[in-house]
């Protein structure tokens, strides 16, 4: 019987994590903590919301005096630590958003294990889920493994390497059992339509423009959603205390060439003539301090734990493309109100 606090279950990963814990461990009890910011969204977990295993708590994990009467009332084994802000466009505009939640909560909730547990893994474990633009970016050649030095160019990624060297701090000074996983860019269902992938599903759907910054000459290397949840799973109950996982799909693309290919799907998914979507593609000004290239070298974790990709990345966006054409009233539900302005101001500035 285990405990686990997950948060930012409702955002795009984590529900993809939250749904694999509840449904393969049945004698676990999770709980779903999150704020609900405009990337949180409930209807994500729509299938296991009725679950015994499962629960949502609505909480803020900035705030120190709720989180620490979370764990006095709950006594949770484990943290698996998702919630974050996470789009670099908006850490852009607005930094202080990505201090708070993603530096400050991370040591809100370190304060409250390190106040709360002892003991080492089995009894206590915090898993900190972060990213591989920590590492900055790469040339032509070369892939971040876990030794590369951190180089973070975004104030999104200046955050998350942040909360990473608190972890690791944690870790050394308190002794938490703690690991990290630093994984690439992910795509699936229930993406939040403000990044690449589902932005632009989202767009060459409706006919309007699809915004590709600079030249489209960035590099990305894609992993399926479900792979990460299932590296997370397999790191959250093997890994040794105190260690750093890369996580990664082998799966370069240049933005241009994906968006290409995503243009192909959807002509024949929405029957319309080759070429027809591409027309669509539109040049935009490029991110300030946009990183050129991020590859991910996952050998350690292959080695280590066994853990591979599973899926093929045309297979992979097909499938998605399939589930966002299917699920209509949530792209319709996510893409109101909030976002509606967001996307107004994001791209007119341009
Ligand atoms: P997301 O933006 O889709 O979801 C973030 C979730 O956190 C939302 O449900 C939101 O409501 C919640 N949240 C935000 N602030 C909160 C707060 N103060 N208190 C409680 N909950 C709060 O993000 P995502 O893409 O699912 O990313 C999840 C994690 O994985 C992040 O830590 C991110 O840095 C990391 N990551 C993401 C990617 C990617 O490609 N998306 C790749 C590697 C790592
Ligand atoms: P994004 O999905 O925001 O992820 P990240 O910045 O964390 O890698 O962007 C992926 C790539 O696509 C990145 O190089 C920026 C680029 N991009 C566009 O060209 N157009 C867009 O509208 C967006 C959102 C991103």
């Amino acid at each position: 019987m285990k405990k686990i606090i997950i948060t930012g279950g409702a955002g795009f990963i984590g529900s993809h994590v939250v749904r694999r814990f509840v449904t393969t461990y049945p004698d676990y009890q999770i709980i779903n903590l999150d704020n609900l910011t405009y990337a949180g969204n409930l209807a994500n977990l729509r299938d296991v919301e009725d679950r015994p295993n499962y629960r949502f708590v609505k909480g803020d994990i900035t705030d120190a005096q709720f989180i620490d009467g979370l764990f006095t009332a709950e006594q949770p084994d484990a943290v698996i630590h998702l919630a974050a802000e996470s789009h670099v466009d908006r850490s852009i505009s607005n930094p202080i958003d990505f201090v708070l939640t993603n530096v400050v909560g991370t040591v809100v909730l370190l304060n409250a294990a390190r106040k709360h547990w002892q003991g080492a893994y089995p009894a206590h474990r915090f898993y900190h889920v972060s990213t591989d633009e920590v590492y900055g970016a790469l040339g032509d050649t070369g892939m971040f493994t876990e030794e590369t030095k951190y180089d973070p160019h975004s104030p999104y990624s200046a955050s998350k390497a942040s909360s990473d060297h608190f972890v690791r701090a944690y870790h050394d000074t308190y002794g938490i059992d703690t690991v990290i996983s630093n994984c690439s860019n992910n795509y699936g269902s229930h993406h939040f339509p403000e990044k690449l992938i589902p932005l632009a599903i989202n767009n060459i759907k409706g006919n309007k423009p699809v915004p590709v910054y600079g030249k489209g000459e960035n590099v990305r290397d894609w992993l399926w959603v479900e792979d990460h949840a299932r590296a997370i799973d397999v790191i959250f109950h093997k890994a040794a205390s105190g260690e750093t996982y890369n996580i990664g799909g082998h799966n370069e693309w240049k933005n241009i060439d994906l968006i290409r290919l995503l243009c192909n799907i959807m002509d024949r998914k929405l029957g319309r003539a080759a070429g027809e979507s591409a027309k669509l593609i539109t040049f935009v000004k490029d991110r300030a301090g946009h990183d050129l290239r991020y590859a991910i070298d996952a050998t350690k974790l292959k080695r280590d734990l066994g853990w591979e990709p599973s899926l093929q990345f045309e297979e992979g966006l097909e499938k998605t493309v399939d589930w966002y054409l299917a699920n209509e009233e949530w792209l319709q539900d996510v893409t109101s109100g909030h976002y509606q302005q967001y996307y107004e101001e994001q791209y007119t500035s341009r």
